[in-house]
């Protein structure tokens, strides 16, 4: 008898082995999804429950557990599906993320694949999204707009303004190239790849002319590496383990990319282009204070909003006329 169901039995069920048709195994999803919440739970890993539904649906090709339908969540897993289950949540066990697990996750409309190490995207970086589309002046005077995002990641930013925003081109730069890999895969799979143009650059150390060739751009949108060096080490491992530390760490004050993208935007942005920056709920004050030491770049700034948890999370700024 396979170990897995040997285990349920004993563990979840406590009941004798039932009666099976040759090729199931006796395990309905449910009892699958409980035994492993309660090993998961038993580790310590983070969100028990919904690892092991989540992994438990992808085995048997549904999205959500939710949505496996009542007279699969009623039926018997395959022998095939369970082993596949085991595998999975060894890798949970792991601490792996269960994006990287199923190696996709979805980022508000879209389903994007994701691969190890390039950062999973999180869901207030959805609002960043919303907040471009409505308050992205350019856009609205404009029949044909580019805008430049700087750390594309998966893609999930500049994908879904394409989605919402039906005259605009987007460049995305990414200074990974595993980055710039996943963002052309994703734009590929979405019927994107025609209206986005992928670079690897570093926006630290590359020269400003590449991306000046490309032309000026409407609005910067950035999600950067803005976690404080300190505060590093207080991350779950999930994110430490695997996740690009490149993609997390902003250095000392967190800033190191979202100053760059500060003295990049006067060179890049058309007059009256728009800045749309994610980042800790500290940086507003101090993206303030550096507007004021450093009035050359003729930016200012016109909103912060806050996130859904009601922390100020994003930075809207201007360029002069
Ligand atoms: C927080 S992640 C954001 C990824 C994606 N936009 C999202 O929101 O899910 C930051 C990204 O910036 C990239 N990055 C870090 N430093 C950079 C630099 N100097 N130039 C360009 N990209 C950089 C990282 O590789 C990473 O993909």
């Amino acid at each position: 008898m396979h170990r897995l169901l040997r285990q349920l039995l004993v563990k979840v069920t406590h009941k004798p082995v039932p009666h099976r048709r040759a090729g199931t195994t006796g395990v309905t999803p449910d009892k699958l999804a409980a035994y492993w919440e309660n090993i998961f739970h038993e580790h310590k890993i983070l969100e028990p429950e919904d690892s092991s539904r989540i992994l438990v649906a992808h085995a048997l090709g549904a999205k959500t557990f939710s949505s496996i339908g009542s007279i699969a969540a009623r039926s018997p897993v395959s022998a095939d599906q369970l082993a596949l289950v085991e595998k999975m949540a060894q890798e949970r066990l792991k601490r792996v993320p269960v994006q990287y697990i199923i190696g996709e996750w979805d980022f508000l409309d879209m389903t994007l694949e994701m691969r190890p190490p390039v950062l999973i995207p999180r869901p207030e970086t959805e609002e960043l999204v919303g907040l471009v589309v409505a308050d992205c002046e350019e856009l609205r005077h404009s029949t044909k707009s580019t805008i430049l995002e700087v750390g594309c990641g998966s893609g999930a930013v500049s994908l879904a303004l394409l989605r919402r925003i039906p005259q605009v081109r987007v460049i995305a730069i990414d200074k990974s190239e595993a980055a710039a890999r996943l963002t052309r895969d994703n734009a590929e799979r979405l019927g994107l790849r025609h209206r986005i143009h992928v670079l690897q650059h570093d926006i630290v150390t590359d020269p400003v002319e590449r991306l000046q060739d490309l032309g000026p751009v409407s609005a910067l949108v950035s999600n950067p590496p803005y976690i404080f060096t300190e505060d590093m080490t207080q991350l779950e491992p999930e994110i430490l383990r695997y996740e690009d530390h490149s993609a997390l760490d902003g250095g000392l004050d967190g800033m190191d990319v979202m100053k760059g993208i500060l003295r990049l935007a006067p060179v890049l942005l058309k007059a009256r282009g728009d800045v749309f920056l994610e980042g800790d709920p500290r940086h507003p004050e101090m993206v303030k204070k550096w507007l004021e030491e450093n009035p050359e770049g003729r930016l200012h700034l016109l909103h912060v909003v806050k996130d859904f948890c009601g922390k100020p999370r994003f930075i809207h700024l201007r360029s002069h006329s």
